[in-house]
């Protein structure tokens, strides 16, 4: 079976929407037929500002969240990064095949150093995407499902692996991105032109995987359209009513032409109320679902346990492998 890799911070108290997905429910589809492990990346989450007690209940409330939308920790290998050393470590052999200005070109590193000025960014910001790519490649994983914010993160993976096994021979399968192109971007409510993002959005802008129902409900039904009454999809001219079209779509399974459809001639009204009722469906159990498996911590270090077990039988063989290419003599 293909190997799939993938990270989620766990940077907040709820995924979003645009996690959901961009993301997640490609994590869920794609554990039936492949061999996938899913990581909450928490030493991602360390290179901003964060609390510590926040980041220890996120990262759980992170684990109990994949559940609830549907890991099955029996198919699918679900673990903590830093339960598993070997991602520090390739992260370094990584960070000394990077050049310094290959890692300040990330976009990703440039807008969130701009923020607070460079001289409040981390070191850790700047080898973040190194620190990814050895979670990818540790894995020799061969597909990536991530939104289309992660595309130049992958990219430059595959150079680092391409790289390496030019200079010191064959280690690492060179990964491909999965990106969904119809829900890789789910854009703002309130604002069409920007990516939904706990950063960026405003809270009426984004619904979270956890909101409860009724406020879910009303993001929807306020979400920015345009001054047509037309329910078309169309990026450019309509991005409101397309990304309304996309979450449709996506929570029913249905095609956005055929949902188009049903709403041609009736404006926004019906279109919203029924998405409203839809999303609300589709939160309403999660919450309640992820508190009660908050409520049994030992259960889920039990399945993290299993999940870094896993994660380590292979983490452990490409490090050695790439350890022993690199010139390191190994420890006998
Ligand atoms: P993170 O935690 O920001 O986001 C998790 C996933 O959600 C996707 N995503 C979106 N997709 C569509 N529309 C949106 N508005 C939207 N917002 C977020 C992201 O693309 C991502 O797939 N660097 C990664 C975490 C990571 C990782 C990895 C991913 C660390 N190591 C290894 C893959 C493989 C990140 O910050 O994602």
């Amino acid at each position: 079976r293909p190997r799939v890799f993938s990270g989620i911070q766990p940077t907040a108290d709820s995924f979003h929407f645009g996690n959901y997905l961009g993301a997640l429910q490609h994590w869920i589809r794609l554990q039936d037929d492949h061999d996938a492990f899913y990581c909450v990346v928490d030493m991602h989450a360390i290179t901003v500002d964060y609390d510590p007690a926040a980041l220890r209940e996120r990262t759980y409330r992170s684990v109990a969240q994949l559940l609830a939308l549907g890991l099955d920790p029996q198919r699918a290998s679900v673990f903590v990064q830093s339960h598993v050393p070997e991602h520090a470590e390739l992260a370094w052999v990584l960070n000394c095949i990077t050049g310094l200005g290959e890692a300040q070109r990330m976009t990703q590193f440039k807008d969130k150093a701009a923020r607070g000025g460079l001289n409040q960014a981390s070191v850790g910001l700047l080898t973040y995407p190194m620190l990814m790519a050895s979670d990818i490649l540790l894995y020799q994983t061969q597909g990536v499902p991530v939104g289309e914010d992660q595309r130049q993160h992958l990219e430059l993976t595959r150079d680092l692996a391409q790289r390496f096994n030019g200079r010191f021979g064959e280690t690492f399968t060179v990964p491909e991105p999965i990106i969904i192109a119809d829900t890789a971007k789910i854009v703002d409510l309130q604002d069409p032109t920007i990516k939904m993002s706990k950063s960026a959005s405003s809270p009426k802008g984004i619904v979270d995987v956890l909101d409860d129902p009724k406020s879910a409900a009303k993001k929807i039904r306020s979400a920015v359209t345009d001054s047509e009454a037309e329910v078309r999809f169309d990026r450019e001219e309509k991005p409101g009513v397309s990304n309304l079209l996309t979450i449709y779509s996506a929570l029913t399974g249905r095609k956005v032409d055929e949902i188009a459809g049903q709403y041609a001639g009736q404006g926004y009204g019906a279109f919203k109320v029924d998405l409203s009722e839809i999303v609300a469906d589709f939160v309403g159990p999660l919450r309640a679902a992820t508190m009660e498996l908050l409520d049994d911590r030992a259960e889920l270090d039990r399945i993290l346990g299993e999940g870094a077990a896993r994660a380590r039988e292979v983490s452990q063989a490409t490090l050695d492998a790439a350890y022993d290419r690199v010139g390191f003599v190994r420890a006998r």
